[in-house]
């Protein structure tokens, strides 16, 4: 099946791809990250963890190795890190992107950034974090079964800058698949805010399994509320969201 792309007068600025697998979501998310990386030698890339952009880094490390993608040139910026963790420990986000990209591709150490899990002031490190993030050009995000972004976690109001956070029960739930036990789930993370992900000039959200279907209609056929972070996501001008099947089978305002 070739993928669909759907979209709806009402957000012009959306636009959704709907693939027929998991693998067939990362090859599309990565022609699209290396189609915008190929426009511009010193592409400032936003980045996100967790399982679902596994397969993307893959075809990322694919076209590099096949002399497609040179990373020499580019920075990143991930949206979020565990609190407190040191880099060296494998449940890290440091260690999953040098695990899973950074170690695989001509990217120079220098050029990659993440916010410092173990600083010994973690409001402080939000801040110098904050400040360091460069006009990100593609950001990369995931979705949480709740509707999360970053660790940007449901609320009562959407938070700016990058900044500490509790994660929630659900999310140290969801999680809790990385670790050997939930008590092992750190319970704070360090996570870009919603303003810092907005100000992204170009978005790509990939999403995958049914266990994220209610929450990515909530998030692109509900109204824009904090206790939906994603659903800000339809005030942004440009957004590519790239789902399987059985994420996207519950949206139906989109044709
Ligand atoms: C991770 C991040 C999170 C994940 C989300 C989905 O850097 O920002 O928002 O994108 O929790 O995680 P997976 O892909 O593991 O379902």
């Amino acid at each position: 099946m070739k993928n669909e792309l759907l979209t709806n007068p009402l957000l012009p600025g959306i636009r959704f791809w709907v693939c027929e697998d998991y693998y067939a979501m990362s090859r599309k998310a990565a022609a699209i990250v290396g189609g915008a990386m190929q426009q511009k030698n010193d592409f400032v890339l936003g980045l996100a963890t967790g399982s679902t952009p596994v397969g993307l880094y893959q075809e990322l490390v694919g076209m590099y190795e096949a002399g497609v993608l040179d990373f020499d040139k580019v920075r990143t910026f991930n949206l979020d890190e565990y609190y407190p963790i040191s880099r060296e420990d494998c449940q890290s986000y440091y260690y999953f992107m040098f695990d899973k990209l950074f170690s695989r591709v001509n990217i120079k150490k220098e050029n990659v950034h993440l916010p410092d899990g173990s600083a010994p002031d973690p409001e402080a490190a939000c801040k110098q974090y904050e400040a360091s993030i460069e006009p990100v050009d593609l950001q990369v995000l995931g979705i949480g079964s709740n509707g999360h972004i970053g660790f940007n976690e449901p609320s009562d109001s959407f938070i700016y800058p990058t900044h500490v956070v509790n994660l929630t029960a659900n999310t140290v739930k969801d999680n809790s698949r990385f670790f050997e036990s939930a008590d092992q789930v750190p319970r704070k993370a360090l996570s870009m805010g919603i303003g810092t992900i907005m100000r992204a000039k170009s978005i790509l959200m990939v999403v995958s399994g049914r266990n994220k279907s209610t929450a990515l209609r909530e998030a692109f056929e509900g109204g824009i509320v904090p206790q939906v972070p994603a659903s800000i996501l339809q005030l942004h001008p440009n957004v590519t969201v790239v789902t399987d099947r059985e994420a996207a089978s519950q949206i139906v305002s989109w044709t």
